[in-house]
């Protein structure tokens, strides 16, 4: 452990507050419409700002009627590469760590849909529309290059966020020649847009150099700081206030163009300036899912156990940037195998730059290598269930490290007892329910890492028997607000009630990236650190007095309980938080604490959280529609601080699944490049009628080594595991195997 993980051995926390399933803070002010989002903030003299969007994929702008836009009444200022600022620097430089090429004016090349083109800005929205309507672009047209089939290979150097592209264990040729069967499959996965709820916004104010803006940001520290080196001013001159965030799936924790196109021109202008994407802008500029297309060779002995394991994916990417989707990469982790071999490609198409999207790899990958296990188990004649144990991964496959915890196996157990698993035929289209429908039975393993991001936070005990903890991240709707207050008491020994938190805000402590699955453990640990730090404060001053009942309990030690502090030796001696505090004369005592991971522990474990989910599908025979009738997901993920917001990401995670095995995709006109199907309409995501019955299970699970809280994370693995559980569950039913994403109506009309 470093030293600033440890926590002070002489200060004992009693009667956990954490685990209580409590309802969100904010739910109160979401449901009467008083939470704030960024675009509801009005400063005084605001402009309002619409980018004007390429509606061609490639190519260049030749001409763009400023005139007639800057003629129009109400505009105030065009923002085109002729006339916009210079920035500190450089756009096309990538800023680590999760730094992307930033699309800003750079030039009048066109290389997606929706590119920004141009920014009109005006004193109303109506004229800042109708000011981008005038500019009439036209366009120098190249071919686009739109599909898996069409543009141009190459071998990235890093996938995600910096991991390898290529990992290989034993071989994988020799695995494959000795194996009994091989299972040689491939599987295509579509672009998918994050779409949240809230569209990309900002409201921006200058004073002089420094810059308040008012925005949905997932990962407030990284985007100030970048902020900061476009601008060329300190970072402390730069405030970020969000509150609240609309939904964000990874797309809120990267810059982009447009929003930092309304920031140049707040400074240009000397004026706040608002910009909220239309819907159908989301399609292009502000990240994406890549699609992908990947192929797996699976090696199976006479017994059903993997003696190779072969995953390739081709993954899309623009063709002025570099993210790749680490899909390939679920190969490494879940099943035990000789042999595996984890590659992937890029594949540079005419669109706007993929980014980190709710589980990202984790979720497209995990479809295909479910996919692909179910085909291996039906090739073997095993039940799938009783495939995945065959080759369960008692240890990390490949490196051999332990996991800091696993308890896959129960959640496969539990999962199933739960479904009714035990019974189901091998075979495909064996049962109908009692409409005539085919009933398939499908199910898939889920897991998720568990990454730590370096946080900081601040605990106030004050005077009145309250607290404040303070730590800067998002609640983007996962409940940080309501998770990190029960950490903050427990360390404090309060009731939860009685914390206050602060949230939302650059100049707070740094809580880490609300992103990656990691805020609970990453901020919840600063938060307990701070707790135990003022708890130390104030024992200090009760334990030096002579006047206090812990007068020299300082080398014993003392509980935190309740709002007292209990001498270790002796719990009948203690007095209030007040008490001592009142006593010292003092209004407050102020713990702060940073916490990272010790990179020893990231060494030597596997950590990751697990799940096993189980779907029934019911099939119309003669119109191929599906329905998801049933669901059932068991994740163990350490310790759980709410389980009612757990559950819910749970919840949020599987629907997501039903989305992307049915629902979800962005369609391009091939000739043009253009999704055809951008906006709420035409892209699906499922209904309350699609989803009549989700259930989770919550498998208990103590981690001592993945961090001192023993949390792991819960906001993406509900994705993994359930696509696939439901595209075998389809194969169930109806003895088809669709391996093109999302299952559509024809592919299944098999009568
Ligand atoms: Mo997530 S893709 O890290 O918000």
């Amino acid at each position: 452990m470093s030293p600033e993980t440890v926590s002070s051995p002489r200060y004992v926390r009693h009667g956990s507050n954490a685990g209580q399933p409590l309802t969100r803070r904010d739910g109160v002010l979401k449901v009467t419409g008083r939470a704030t989002y960024a675009a509801d903030n009005h400063p005084e003299g605001m402009l309002y700002a619409v980018m004007a969007g390429s509606r061609i994929a490639r190519g260049r702008v030749v001409s763009l009627n400023v005139a007639a836009a800057k003629a129009h009444r109400g505009v105030v200022e065009v923002l085109t590469p002729e006339n916009r600022p210079p920035l500190a620097h450089d756009p096309d430089q990538k800023m680590p760590p999760f730094g992307f090429r930033v699309e800003v004016l750079q030039d009048d090349t066109v290389r997606y849909v929706n590119q920004p083109v141009a920014m009109v800005i005006a004193e109303t929205l109506e004229a800042a529309t109708e000011g981008a309507t005038l500019l009439d672009p036209q366009y120098d047209v190249e071919e686009a290059r739109t599909g898996l089939e069409s543009g141009e290979r190459f071998q990235a150097e890093a996938v995600g966020v910096g991991a390898p592209p290529r990992t290989a264990y034993g071989d994988i040729e020799a695995g494959l020649a000795q194996a009994a069967r091989v299972t040689e499959v491939d599987y295509v996965t579509p672009a998918q847009y994050h779409n949240a709820m809230e569209t990309h916004a900002v409201v921006a104010e200058w004073d002089g150099d420094h810059v308040t803006l008012d925005m949905p940001n997932q990962a407030m520290a990284l985007s100030a700081a970048s902020y900061a080196a476009y601008f060329g001013i300190p970072v402390e001159n730069v405030l970020i206030r969000s509150p609240f965030l609309g939904g964000g799936f990874g797309s809120k924790a990267i810059l982009n163009g447009p929003q930092l196109l309304a920031i140049i021109a707040a400074r240009m202008l000397r004026r706040p300036v608002k910009l909220a994407l239309a819907r159908t802008q989301m399609f292009g500029p502000v990240g994406h899912r890549g699609g992908t297309w990947q192929k797996l060779r699976i090696g199976t002995d006479g017994e059903g156990r993997l003696t190779a394991l072969h995953h390739h994916a081709l993954a899309e990417t623009s063709t002025f940037d570099e993210f790749i989707e680490p899909s390939a990469s679920v190969s490494l982790t879940l099943y035990a195998s000789p042999a595996i071999l984890v590659e992937h490609e890029g594949l540079r198409l005419n669109v706007g730059t993929p980014g980190p999207m709710r589980a990202p790899g984790a979720a497209s990958g995990s479809v295909a290598l479910e996919a692909a296990m179910d085909e291996a188990a039906e090739a073997n004649g095993m039940d799938p269930l009783e495939f995945r144990l065959a080759n369960y991964a008692e240890t990390e496959p490949g490196t051999g490290r332990p996991f800091s915890s696993k308890a896959l196996r129960e959640c496969y157990a539990e999962g199933a007892k739960r479904f009714g698993w035990s019974g189901r035929p091998l075979e495909p289209r064996r049962m109908r329910d009692e409409n005539g429908f085919l009933v398939g039975w499908g199910m898939g393993t889920a897991f998720f890492h568990c990454p730590h991001f370096p946080a900081e936070a601040r605990a106030t005990l004050r005077a009145d028997g309250t607290a404040l903890v303070e730590t800067g991240g998002a609640d983007m709707g996962q409940g940080a607000w309501t998770a990190l207050a029960q950490i903050g008491a427990e360390a404090l020994g309060l009731d939860p009630e009685q914390v206050e938190i602060h949230s939302g805000l650059s100049s707070l402590p740094d809580g880490g990236v609300a992103g990656g699955s990691a805020h609970t453990a990453s901020a919840g640990l600063a938060l307990h650190n701070a707790g135990e730090d003022a708890i130390g404060k104030l024992s200090e001053l009760a334990t030096a007095d002579p006047a206090s009942p812990l007068f020299g309990a300082g080398n014993i030690g003392v509980v935190a309980r309740g709002g007292r502090l209990y001498r270790l030796d002796d719990e009948t001696r203690g007095e209030s938080y007040a008490e001592i505090l009142t006593r010292a004369g003092r209004r407050e005592v102020v713990g702060t604490a940073k916490a990272a991971r010790d990179p020893a522990v990231t060494e030597a474990y596997a950590m990751f959280s697990h799940g096993a989910v189980f779907a029934e599908v019911k099939v119309d025979p003669d119109l191929g529609q599906v329905r998801v009738s049933r669901l059932v997901g068991a994740f163990a993920a350490g310790r759980i601080i709410n389980p009612r917001l757990v559950r819910s990401q749970y919840y949020g995670g599987m629907i997501w699944g039903i989305s992307f095995a049915l629902h979800e995709e962005a369609i391009t006109d091939k000739r043009t490049g253009r999704i055809m199907n951008a906006d709420l309409a035409g892209y699906h995501v499922p209904v309350n009628a699609d989803v009549p019955s989700v259930e989770a299970i919550l498998i208990p699970e103590e981690d001592a080594h993945v961090n001192p809280l023993g949390v792991k994370g819960v906001g993406e693995i509900a994705i993994t595991g359930t696509v696939g559980a439901i595209a075998n569950a389809v194969w169930h039913a109806t003895g088809v195997r669709v391996r093109r994403f999302p299952i559509h109506i024809e592919d299944l009309l098999v009568g």
